[in-house]
């Protein structure tokens, strides 16, 4: 049968419990953060659409032109009838694959997982009205096994817009685990991932000049304001992008220009900020290819194919399991 399914792994208690976790672990030290899925409420979800449009984020462009330029490849060589798209979003890109995917008549299903409860559902709806596939959504943690996501057939799973980025690399190692554990001997992982370049670009790409990416980072404020009950004041907050050379990362920050005392009701805790100190609330790391090729090895994968950008801007990336008894 057709039809549209939401699983709410991350309900309003697991999500509290897990923000409350989060933010216990990422305040409590000297260097403060908070890790970035909490950008992601209906406004920041939104708002990342935004930053997607605008010139100086030329991720999105770059890896839609390989989608574009390879899918009917992709297709063929995953040979996979059911789409399973991690950290989805508006699943926006994911439609040239899946339009090659329906051209060649393999199309059976889609899954989504995301921790966007609104953003999920509405793609959930249009890629159903547009495929007439079932289409499987769960509002859900990545950072969790993928345990709710259906077994069997020949599955794609694609991990776009390289949200890989936004993790550190003992956080990458835990993740390709979570998908290799997950993935049949047959299926395959389409990765998009962002690549080292002129730093300047690399900061302009997360400093806008509308504003659109400060509005997006000072939105986890809000989150936390709204759902822990937090009392940050957002006007004494400014955004920040910095290219880390070491970690080969841009890393955006928070800076309290005076001090601030937050008071986070929900977590029993009151945070002091000096002047000048600064949350770090997202690493976005850039790639090589070698060094991209060498964890997913690592990780337990076989490349098959990695495809480039016109301007070697971005990369994506085709591998299945090396071994599939692999865990
Ligand atoms: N794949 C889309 C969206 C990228 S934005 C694209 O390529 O444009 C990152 C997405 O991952 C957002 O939709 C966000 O809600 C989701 N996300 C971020 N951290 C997550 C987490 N820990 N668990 C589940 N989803 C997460
Ligand atoms: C989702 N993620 C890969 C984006 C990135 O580029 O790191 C989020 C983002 N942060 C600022 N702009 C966009």
């Amino acid at each position: 049968m057709t039809k549209v399914s939401i699983e709410v792994l991350s309900g309003p208690d697991a999500r509290q419990a897990r923000m409350r976790g989060d933010v216990r672990d990422g305040l409590s030290g000297i260097s403060k953060s908070i890790p970035p899925v909490w950008f992601y409420d209906e406004r920041g979800s939104r708002l990342f659409d935004e930053i997607t449009r605008l010139p100086e984020y030329y991720l999105t462009r770059a890896e839609r032109s390989i989608l574009e330029a390879r899918a009917g490849e992709i297709v063929e060589l995953s040979g996979a009838a059911t789409l399973v798209e991690i950290g989805s979003g508006t699943s926006e890109k994911t439609r040239v694959i899946l339009d090659a995917m329906a051209e060649t008549g393999a199309l059976d299903k889609v899954v989504l997982l995301d921790i966007s409860e609104a953003a999920l559902r509405e793609a959930a709806l249009q890629l159903h009205r547009c495929y007439n596939v079932p289409v499987e959504a769960v509002v859900g943690d990545l950072r969790d096994e993928f345990d709710s996501i259906p077994a069997g057939g020949s599955r794609l799973w694609v991990f776009l817009g390289s949200t890989i980025g936004n993790f550190g690399p003992v956080e990458r190692r835990q993740l390709f685990g979570r998908f290799a554990r997950a993935m049949g001997p047959h299926d395959r992982l389409l990765l998009g991932a962002d690549l080292v370049k002129d730093p300047a670009r690399l900061v302009a790409a997360y400093d806008d000049q509308a504003g659109v990416t400060a509005a997006f980072n000072l939105n986890v404020l809000e989150v936390l304001n709204g759902e822990l009950g937090a009392d940050f004041d957002l006007e004494g907050f400014s955004h920040r992008a910095v290219w880390n050379v070491e970690e080969s990362r841009v890393e955006m920050r928070l800076r309290c220009a005076a001090g601030q005392e937050v008071s986070l009701p929900a977590v029993d805790m009151r945070v002091s900020l000096a002047a000048g100190e600064e949350l770090l609330t997202e690493i976005s790391t850039k790639f090589s290819e070698d060094g991209l090729r060498g964890e997913l090895v690592a990780a337990g994968f076989e490349v098959d194919r990695c495809w480039f950008d016109d301007h070697d801007d971005f990369m994506v990336v085709l591998a299945g399991l090396s071994d599939p008894t692999y865990d």
